[in-house]
Formats: structure tokens, sequence, C-alpha cells
């Protein structure tokens, strides 16, 4: 290969969406809507290669310019959904149905999957994440990945790393002590990496402690390859040149692909090797990389895409999916349904314009959503058609008011970037009344969009509007006056304030983004089909403002220089930083190591039946190993699923430790009354370790380490001691903070 091949190979090229014109490659358009390419090198017959975004299925433009023909695609459950099914064999399903639809709509790559942390309930990106916790994040993702690659197709975990929230996000930079960084925001990605050997990795915009990830030597060479061996492509997100950061040191940081590329970063890497800026063996290892990955793409093996997905095969495991993700929050005993509700009054405008997915680019353009109205219909369930013609109106007005009224900015706002949330309106209570009359029960959907771009407000995105507060009030008051029950469905990515309403409904689903078969995921639970197995993945405080995170999230609000953006207060970029004095107390390692309440804890999860945990046995493999096996009988009088969870206890040692942290689960095949199961847990000891930061190393103190066992991380049924020898394991001394972090401790 010539230099200028070379060169050419490490520069990607983008979508119509950006602009093709400003950026190299005419294989801009070669699916259109596609993120992006890596170039073509016809000489050498090295094909394009194509990125798709991801993560919950293929976003694509699902209408072509000259032909009928339609290119949507399977919404699967969002991030948050899937994994808070605790199932990565049903996870590793999904993965195979994106991988599929990934290659049959000649795509070599899916813009997934999201791993960053949920540090914070209010960032918008949320639900393309799995979880507060970094190991159930890495064994999701894990699964997904080895889905979608078993299929031949290839992903991005991303954003690599500390990509919590979207103020700022191209270059907020996040100040995080090395023991946080290692335990918590690059745990998910090193167990990724290890368990599935994802093709590609896409690094984030943000710096970190004074660096950009896309940059960041230690980041990308130190950490992801001499540490952890990966050996796929690391790409950038997607900003071409970056103010202040020079093309060479990204090709020297270990960046493999620049995304989307322009052609003045070519003559860069050219002029560069010239000069003797950038050697000649940091071009040759990173081509290397590249020609590995290309070979691996169905776009090199030629393979005939179809254009046609199996969109019912895909659609029954999504429908299957979702019900496994979906938490059933408060039941008093109305759910499920059997057979004596015919009729029900929807409210909420949500119940008829489902929201599927989220917004920006993790949104789907699926071929059809199922709401609650249809999802209730399929099931032979009907509803109020008053109410029906109340909301279908409204949301046709709101729709097009909406987008009258649109800021040209807000481009996350545009319908191509995902179904949109309309206020919520009042009904009032005459109206309700005459529902109660003509319904056995009533439903409400409260739903929340979020996405790309921007973070969540605690006023009217987190708490309820006084809309909503007042429905829930005055449905549940008129109908419980008529002994009729009110269930709410929560149609939301990402937490909500439940503290002040959930005594008022007599059920609470959290059916998070469900995907396209939403509405059938639904009515499948609320009429016992399935039994509900979803536990949450992260904690749902009784305010936002309860985590530790919230004093600096999005940032430090007195170093912003603020500008007016369209209409919101925005930092102007790279005057914020985002310091992480909570350091490793993040979700439920915060709120059960200092005894907060809560309002759902980590884990949780009902199901119409119970459970009882027994015979709990704990023992070492050597020291590479710990396992533990745990007897889960079906209690109850209906089937279901049960999730076990193995929490990890620390004897006072050298190092400040959480009160407990989540080190393995298992989830039980469908169980029948009265029938057990004995699950084994596997957990290799490297994974018990806290990072000691002295030694750079992972350290495991020799000590008598308690096993707690329960379904959630507020309740635990059985412990047992284990004594441990020390375990270490050395690593690079890198990713240090520049400034103090003022850090939370115990
Ligand atoms: C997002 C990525 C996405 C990429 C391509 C970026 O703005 O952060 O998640 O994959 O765009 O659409």
């Amino acid at each position: 290969m010539t230099l200028e091949e070379k060169a050419k190979l490490l520069v990607g090229g983008a979508n119509n969406f950006f602009g093709a014109s400003a950026v190299v490659g005419g294989e801009a358009d070669l699916v259109a809507g596609a993120a992006g390419t890596s170039p073509a090198i016809p000489r050498l017959g090295i094909p394009a290669t194509v990125l798709t975004d991801g993560p919950a299925g293929v976003r694509i433009n699902p209408t072509r310019p000259g032909t009928d023909q339609t290119f949507y695609a399977t919404a699967f459950p969002i991030g948050t959904c899937l994994a808070s099914t605790w199932n990565t064999d049903l996870v590793r399903q999904v993965g195979g149905a994106i991988g599929n639809e990934t290659k049959e709509y000649r795509c070599d790559v899916i813009l997934g999957p999201g791993m960053n942390l949920h540090r914070n309930p209010l960032c918008g990106r949320n639900f393309e994440y799995y979880s507060e916790d970094p190991l159930l994040t890495g064994w999701i993702a894990a699964a997904y990945i080895n889905g979608v690659q078993a299929e031949g197709a290839g992903v991005s975990a991303k954003h690599f790393a500390v990509n919590s929230q979207e103020t700022d996000r191209t270059s907020v930079d996040e100040r995080v002590s090395q023991r946080a960084a290692r335990e918590l925001y690059l745990r998910g990605f090193e167990i990724a990496v290890r368990e599935s050997n994802p093709w590609t990795i896409m690094a984030s915009y943000n710096q970190i402690n004074g660096q950009y990830s896309m940059g960041n030597h230690d980041l990308l060479t130190s950490i992801l390859r001499d540490d952890w061996g990966y050996k796929g492509i690391v790409m950038t997100d997607w900003i071409g040149i970056r103010d202040g950061l020079p093309t060479i040191s990204e090709v020297h940081a270990g960046n493999d692909l620049m995304e989307p590329g322009q052609p003045a970063q070519i003559d860069e890497i050219i002029k560069g090797v010239k000069e003797g800026k950038l050697s000649m063996e940091d071009v040759d290892r990173n081509v290397r990389r590249m020609l590995e990955y290309i070979v691996k793409t169905p776009s090199f093996q030629n393979y005939p895409a179809s254009n046609k997905p199996d969109f019912k095969a895909h659609a029954a495991i999504t429908r299957q999916s979702a019900c496994e993700g979906i938490v059933l929050l408060k039941n008093n005993g109305t759910l499920p349904w059997k057979g004596g509700i015919k009729t029900v009054a929807l409210f909420g405008e949500n119940s008829y314009d489902f929201l599927s997915g989220g917004t920006g680019s993790g949104c789907v353009h699926p071929p059809y959503v199922v709401d609650m109205l249809e999802g209730l219909k399929n099931v032979g369930i009907s509803s109020s058609t008053t109410l029906t013609d109340i909301y279908r109106k409204y949301i046709d007005y709101a729709r097009v008011k909406f987008q009258a009224e649109r800021h040209p900015a807000k481009w996350f706002q545009t319908e191509m970037m995902g179904q949109q949330k309309y206020p919520e309106i009042a009904i009032a209570p005459i109206a309700i009344n005459k529902e109660v009359q003509n319904a056995d029960a009533a439903i409400i959907t409260i739903g929340r969009q979020a996405g790309e771009g921007i973070d969540r407000d605690i006023d009217t995105e987190f708490n309820l509007i006084p809309e909503e507060r007042s429905l829930i009030i005055n449905v549940c008051n008129a109908f419980h006056a008529e002994g009729k029950p009110v269930i709410v469905i929560i149609n939301s990515g990402s937490v909500i304030e439940t503290a002040s309403w959930s005594g008022y409904p007599d059920a609470i689903l959290c059916a998070w983004q469900p995907g396209m078969e939403g509405g059938n995921s639904i009515a499948d639970l609320l009429t016992g089909k399935v039994n509900p197995s979803g536990k949450l993945t992260m904690t749902w405080p009784i305010a936002a403002t309860d985590h530790p995170s919230t004093k600096n999230f999005p940032g430090n609000i007195d170093d912003y220089t603020f500008q007016m953006m369209v209409g919101n207060k925005m930092p102007i970029p790279g005057h914020t930083y985002t310091n992480h004095e909570e350091d490793i107390y993040v979700g439920y390692r915060y709120f059960d190591t200092f005894q907060k309440n809560v309002s759902y804890p980590f884990g949780f999860g009902l199901s119409y039946t119970t459970f009882a945990f027994s015979n709990l046995k704990i023992k070492a493999l050597k020291n590479e190993s710990v396992e533990v096996q745990v007897t889960v009988k079906n209690t109850g009088s209906v089937s279901g699923k049960e999730v076990a969870q193995v929490y990890l206890r620390a004897p006072k040692g050298q190092l400040e430790k959480p009160m407990q942290e989540l080190k393995g689960f298992a989830k039980t095949r469908e169980l029948k009354p009265g029938e057990s199961q004995t699950l084994t847990i596997n957990i290799p000891i490297r994974l018990l370790a806290s990072f000691d930061e002295a030694g750079s190393r992972w350290l495991l103190e020799a000590g008598t380490y308690t096993f707690a066992v329960g379904n959630s991380s507020r309740d635990i049924a059985l412990t047992a001691p284990l004594k441990l020898a020390e375990y270490t394991e050395a690593t690079t001394n890198v990713l240090k903070p520049k400034t103090p972090l003022n850090l939370l401790h115990q």
C-alpha cells in the first residue's frame, strides 16, 4: 500500500445526514441513512464497510427516493429494558436478530451496544445504556455482542468512556479518580472486551482528566490494549476534526478510524509521516488492524444483502424480550387480569402514541408500533371510544404544533430523530366520571422521551407535571369509588419520580420503551400470559437530587460560561468540567452504604408468584473463581422466572468499600408452582477485586467475605462466608486526575 492509501484507510466517510460533500469518500450513500463508512480502496480490492446506528435496531432511512420499497427495521427494546431482563441468553438472541438485520440491510457494523453507566438519572441517553452497575453492564453487553457477531456482523461498543452526560458532551472534562474509572466506568467495557471481543469500539467525545478520549493513549492503548488485550479497531465518535486535537495524535493514541473523516485529515497523516511527527509504525499498526477488521465484514465477504429482514421472527423476539424486561413495581393483587376485565378506559397520550424507543442516533424507524389500544384489542379487551377520539385528535394537533414551533437547531426533535413526546393534557373530572360507568378498569400511561444531545430536566421530565399528577389522582379517586382498579404504565427510557403518587394506583408497570411490539408485550403481562420477571438495573431514588452525583451533574455550574442557545441555557463548549466527587458511590453503592431510603432498590421487580431461595453453597475453585450455588423454588401458584443476585460484602481492610457490590447473577428457567432449580454462578476472582491506586493494581485483600444472595440489593435471602486469599493483578498506572476531586468518603 502506498502512504496515501494507508492514510485514506484511516479516515472514514460520513452519511448524507452530515452532508456528504464535506467528508471523505463517495461511499456515503451506499446505504441511505447509515451513519458512516470505512473507505474503499478499489485498486487493492478493499470494499467500503458500512456503519449504522444502533443500538436498539438498525437506523437507516426507511424510504429512498425513486423506489416504493421500504427499509424499516425492527425496533427492539431499548438498552435499559434489555438489561432489566437479567437474561443473557435472551439478550444474545436479540443481538442475533439485530446482527441479522444489520447484514440484511447491507451494513457491516451496528453502532452499539451503548455501555455508559447510569451515573445520574438525568442523563438524556440513559435509555441506550444498561445500568448503574458495571458488571451487569459488561455481561449484558457481552451477550449482545456475541449475538451480533455470531451472525457475522460487527458491533461498536460505545462510548468509550465516561460519557455519562449529554450537556457539553463533545468537550466536557470528566474528572474522575483512577479507582472510580477502573471499577465503574471502564469495568463494563473490560468485561465486554474479554468476553466477546467486539470488532470495534467507539471513543467518546468527552475528555477524561483533561484529555480527549479520542486522542488518549492511556485509554486507547495502555488500558484497552496493554491491560485488556483488545485486538479490534477503535473509531471516533462522529466529530471529524477537533479543535486542539491533531489527527496524528489520534492515530498515535490508537484510534484507527476517524469518523466522519475529512480530506484534510488524510493530508495531515501523510504530512505527519513525511515530517517525522507521526511514525510509520503507528500508521502500519492501525492499517493492519483496519484490514483485519475489513476481512471479517459482510461487505468483504460479498454477503448478498436481501433488504428484507424477517420481521415476523424478529417481532416475536422483541415481544418476548420486552416481556422479560418490563418491571412490575407495584401490585396490590389486581394483576393479572383473569377475564373479568372486558373494557378499559385508556388515559394518557402515550397510550395512543406509544414510545417504542428514544430519540437521536439511538432511534429506529420501525414498520409499526403496537400501542396500548392495539395491544389490548389483540387480547380481546376493548377501550373507550370517547377517550380514543379525544387523544387521537389531540395527538394530530400536537404533532403539527410541535414541529411548527420547533427551533430549527433542535435537530433531535424532528421525527427522523425518533418519536416525539407531546405535553399531557388535562381530562376534566366530569369526563373521567363518565368513563367509570363504561369501563371495568383504567390504565394511565405516563410517557417520557429523551435522547441524544440533551439531558433531562428534573421538574418536567423526572417529576410529573401537574396535568399528569391530577390525572392519576382524579382517575384513581373516580375508579376506586366504584371499586374498579387503576394501573399506571410507565413508558419511559429512564427513571422517574414515583414516591409522591405510587400510593394511588393499584399496580404500576415500568414498561420502559420496549420496542415496536410494546402494546402486545404489556398485554401479555396484564393478562398473565407472561409472568413479570424484569428487575431494575438502577436505583429509583425518591428525588433525583438524592443521587450524590447531582451536585456535579451535568457539570460544575460555577464554572460555566453561559450562552443562550435555542432558548436553553447551554454551556460554551470546553468550559465545563464534571468532578466525580461521589467517586465509587454511584447508584446502590451509595444508597446501600449510606442507608438512604429509595423508591425502588436496585435489582427490584415483582412477580405474580413467590420464590424461596435455599441451599446457598459457596466455594473457591483454585484461586481463579468462586462458585455460587443456590436453589430457587417457586412457592406460589403460577409459573414464573426469578433472578438470583449475588452481592459481595468485604471485610474491613486497607481499601474503603461500598457496603456491597453485585458480583454475579443468574435467571431461572420458567418454574412451575412447586418446582425448583439449582443455579450455578461462576465468578472470576479478578472480578471480586477493587482498584488500588497506590499500587496501580487490582487488589482482593485476604479475609473472610460474605456472599449475599437475594432478589434485590435490599432483599437478601441468604448469606454465606468464604475465606479468600489475596489476589493482585498489576495494571498500567495511567489516567490520573490533574486536579484534586474532593471525594465523598464513607
Ligand atoms: C453519537 C453516536 C452515534 C454517532 C453516529 C454520535 O453523535 O454519539 O452514538 O453512533 O453519532 O450517528
